[in-house]
């Protein structure tokens, strides 16, 4: 068994970009503009979305974040969206989800310029990634596909099941993984909480992606010998001996399916960082889109 490390990984592609936007801070030529919007208080939320920003100040890219109470208005929230389309400076924004309820997402998502929809959440980006053209792609699913890729993890042909069907994961995963591209070629079997026969159906998978946010969900009897998984899972789990008192867990048995596998992913250290590693591809990519 091989562990698919994701913080090596994403060291390797930071240490690209920061190599991309010194050669551009040497020639006088603009530096990448991301900016996140944070509404209420949700601890996880709050620790991606410092990520990012720490992730921004390391490569050299500049970064804002911008909070609102968990009272703020749609209408507040859409007028700020619409200021920072007409930003020039700003690159790229995310508005991280979840939302409060009075909020509606789709709305907010739909109403960011897709040139500047750095997450690939908006439709047209969506819909752009559906046919294969070039758009902004969802960072965890991209993220995951760099992962394979700068890992020498043969795709093509390979069956693939991706369970859970979440906006942000499963969904556009199960389409990036089965179209005609680099990584991709997979016959992929999309699962969700009606699929039948779901460990049968688990167990003939050489690639196995679970991202439904159920700690110890994939267990050993579920997984072929020498197969591919990768854990999308990050569930705060009580733990007294942490510091903090909880601790993250995968959807994966990690100790009981790790020596079935050719390669398995960490929690943490494995998707995460590769997450935020392709916003900042995302990030620079937005800048160069628009001509800056
Ligand atoms: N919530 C969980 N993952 C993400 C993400 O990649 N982007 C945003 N905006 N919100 C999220």
């Amino acid at each position: 068994m091989q562990l698919l490390d994701g913080k090596v990984t994403a060291q390797k592609i930071r240490e690209e970009l920061k190599n991309e936007v010194d050669t551009r801070k040497s020639k006088n030529e603009k530096t990448p503009h991301l900016v996140a919007v944070l509404v209420g208080d949700d601890g996880g939320s709050l620790t991606y979305v410092n990520a990012k920003v720490k992730a921004c100040d390391q490569i050299g890219f500049d970064s804002s974040l911008i909070k609102y109470d968990d009272s703020v208005s749609e209408e507040e929230l859409l007028s700020k969206v619409q200021e920072l389309n007409n930003d020039d400076d700003i690159d790229g924004f995310i508005v991280q989800l979840p939302l409060p309820k009075h909020i509606n997402e789709l709305k907010v998502t739909q109403a960011i310029d897709p040139l500047k929809d750095v997450d690939g959440f908006h439709p047209e980006n969506l819909g752009k990634m559906v046919l294969n053209l070039p758009s902004f792609l969802p960072a965890t699913p991209a993220g995951i596909l760099q992962l394979l890729k700068r890992n020498n993890i043969e795709t093509s042909g390979k069956d693939c099941i991706v369970i859970g069907r979440s906006n942000i994961v499963g969904m556009p995963l199960s389409i990036m993984l089965a179209r005609n591209a680099d990584p991709g070629n997979c016959t992929v079997t999309l699962a969700h909480s009606r699929t039948k026969n779901l460990k049968e159906k688990v167990l003939n998978a050489d690639i196995i992606i679970a991202a439904i946010g159920r700690p110890g969900f994939v267990t050993a009897d579920m997984v072929k010998e020498g197969a591919v998984i990768v854990d999308v899972g990050t569930t705060r789990v009580a733990d007294a001996s942490k510091k903090n008192g909880w601790a993250l867990k995968g959807d994966v048995a990690f100790d009981e399916v790790a020596p079935k596998c050719s390669y398995i992913t960490p929690v943490p250290g494995g998707v995460g960082p590769m997450t935020i590693a392709s916003l900042m591809i995302n990030t620079l990519q937005s800048m160069e889109l628009r001509g800056k």
